[in-house]
């Protein structure tokens, strides 16, 4: 098993601990920042100006030999770990048979066995089907066209605060203008939004009433005979990692199944262990339609899956889903031997771990910070909301002061949420324990000092 207490050294050479040889970014991040500046794309951003060369536990190391603890797996990716030794033995050894053929001309074993892999994870008992694709956006896009394809209606209901993707229609389906939309349309049409349950800003509103509210949306401004889909990431990912009260999603679910209309759970970021659950549908026992996964799915390379009730999988004609490069073999191989990781080295377990960690040392600093308004979130996906001290008026400014802090002293923290003011903690499940307490020390410095 990788590192997951106290140990020092990884089996991959990097050492776990956090070292700074440079100011961040040193001279040969700011060589590249110059290059990169001269040959990217401007709109292509980069939360941190530091170049990586390894990563490896819970540590990335830069050009100028800085080691920086990792809490944000490349926005929840590399759950298994960056490079996890599995990962690294079967694309080696894919990459020797063969890199490509398209699945569409010449299939192979590595795509059937990632589909029935996933139809046997994926909440639900029933007979499923699973296509595969590239990025989590396309995914999206495909278990939206196999909604309409199933019920031969159009509409779409997505909610406050998501995040779906930034293609046309899935850009549509987001909520946050900027930067994610600003100057990007016209959208796709027959998107509608719903208010979500959002426990920490809806007063008392419990979640059977926060669905009831939805629900009068989609029948008064949309019809439920329109309504091909609705589509909920379970706990919010970009959107503020919030997480809707208890009663909220299975009320929706089951009015969804009442009207004929298709219920997807958008669980790119919440999936394959990251919540302490392998889904995070499965906390409340709800069973998708359709569930839509990505990210965590194969240990960095880009892979996505829709998988779902084989009768609304199979609504779509031949040839209606694919694309060249989906479910190339390499990444078929790599998520094999993720999902081999998270069962054989119990990472359900270990993320539960890490959410007792990370939010013990959360309520210690909020104990005497009023200026943390709510700690969210669940297994490896924990958040906090800043606000003016006391009260629930989001601060952007201190998110984005802590977050700086924690860069220029090594350690990769996030931000997100529709105000701006979420510091959000998505650490690989190899990090030990060591560095996750030592990333959390650094953070309450920068708390501290941002006074
Ligand atoms: C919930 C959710 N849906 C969709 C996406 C889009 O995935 P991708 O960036 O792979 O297109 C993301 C990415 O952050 C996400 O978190």
């Amino acid at each position: 098993m990788t590192a997951l207490g106290t140990e020092q050294t990884h089996p991959s050479g990097v050492d776990q601990e956090r070292r700074l040889t440079t100011p961040i970014p040193g001279p040969r991040s700011m060589a590249l920042m110059e290059r990169k500046v001269a040959a990217v794309a401007a709109g292509v951003g980069t939360t941190m100006p530091v170049f990586a060369v390894r990563a490896a536990g819970g540590i990335v190391v830069d050009v100028d030999g800085n080691h920086l603890i990792d809490l944000g797996s490349g926005i929840a990716v590399t759950t298994v770990g960056n490079s996890a030794p599995r990962v690294v033995e079967a694309v080696q050894r894919q990459a020797e048979q063969f890199t490509h053929t398209c699945f569409m001309v010449t299939p192979y074993e590595g795509y059937v066995a990632v589909a029935e892999a996933l139809n046997r994870l994926t909440p639900g008992a029933h007979d499923k089907r699973t296509a595969l694709f590239n990025s989590g956006a396309e995914a999206v896009e495909n278990a939206v066209k196999i909604a309409r394809a199933h019920t031969g209606r159009h509409a779409v209901v997505v909610f406050d605060h998501a995040y779906h993707g930034r293609t046309n229609l899935t850009m549509a389906m987001t909520a946050k203008n900027m930067p994610y939309k600003h100057g990007f349309g016209p959208f796709s049409p027959e998107v509608y939004r719903a208010p979500l349950s959002y426990p920490f800003r809806d007063g008392d509103l419990d979640g059977p009433t926060a669905a009831r509210r939805a629900i009068d949306v989609m029948e008064k401004q949309v019809g439920a005979a329109n309504l091909a889909a609705v589509v909920i990431e379970p706990i919010q990912g970009e959107g503020g990692f919030i997480e809707p009260a208890v009663g909220f999603l299975p009320a929706l679910a089951e009015w969804c199944r009442a009207n004929g209309v298709v219920f997807v759970a958008d669980e790119i970021q919440t999936g394959f262990a990251r919540t302490g659950d392998l889904f995070a549908c499965d906390r409340e026992g709800v069973v998708p339609d359709l569930i839509v996964t990505a990210k965590g799915i194969a240990g960095g390379l880009p892979l996505s899956a829709v998988t779902g009730r084989a009768e609304m999988m199979d609504a779509a004609h031949a040839g209606g889903l694919g694309g060249t490069y989906g479910g190339n073999p390499i990444a078929c191989a790599a998520a094999l031997a993720a999902i081999e990781t998270i069962e054989q080295d119990h990472l359900v377990r270990r993320a539960r771990e890490i959410e007792a960690l990370m939010t013990e040392r959360l309520r210690h600093l909020q104990s005497d910070d009023p200026r943390i308004g709510d700690i969210r979130g669940r297994g490896a996906m924990i958040a906090v909301e800043l606000v003016e001290a006391g009260t629930r008026e989001p601060d952007p400014a201190l998110a984005r002061a802590v977050a700086a802090a924690a860069h220029q002293q090594g350690v990769i923290v996030l931000t997100c949420g529709t105000y701006g003011n979420v510091l959000r903690f998505l650490p690989p499940l190899s990090i030990g324990d060591d560095l996750l307490d030592e990333g959390f020390d650094v953070l309450a410095d920068a708390l501290a000092a941002a006074r």
